[in-house]
């Protein structure tokens, strides 16, 4: 292990630790441990490689075309696409998680395709693995 000391404002480090007590980390060293584990997959997610994470998004299937949109999106996808779950939250709300997986760019293809359907009330990904091309 290595130490490093941070210079930090005084209103941001109280801001900090109260993130710390809600997440339930043991201590600085570990909260920020995985916030840069998080920020470093991010990068790796932009800079390419092989990915894996999950697509989510929340949209109203009443809206016109989003829900065959969504499912054409599906197929064009369906090398990357690893399983999908549908969930009625109500009368007119949909939530679907999609696991993804493959080379960075098509993923971001994915999202990027995803997230442009109208209608959409949500869109978010999160990359939970990602391997660095050679
Ligand atoms: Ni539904």
């Amino acid at each position: 292990m290595e130490r490093f000391s941070v210079s930090i404002e005084a209103e941001l480090l109280k801001e900090f630790d109260q993130l710390i007590k809600n997440r339930g980390y043991s201590n600085r060293s570990e909260a920020l441990r995985e916030l840069m584990r998080k920020e470093i997959l991010a990068d790796e997610w932009i800079e390419g490689g092989e990915v894996a994470g999950a697509v989510i998004i929340v949209y109203d299937h009443h809206t016109r075309d989003a829900a065959s949109e969504i499912l054409r999106l599906q197929h064009e996808f369906s090398r990357e696409i690893i399983s999908n779950q549908h969930i009625h939250l109500d009368h007119r709300n949909c939530l679907e998680i999609i696991a993804v997986r493959g080379r960075a760019e098509r993923i971001k293809d994915l999202y990027t395709s995803f997230r442009s359907i109208k209608g959409l009330k949500h869109a978010s990904i999160q990359a939970a693995y990602s391997k660095k091309a050679l």
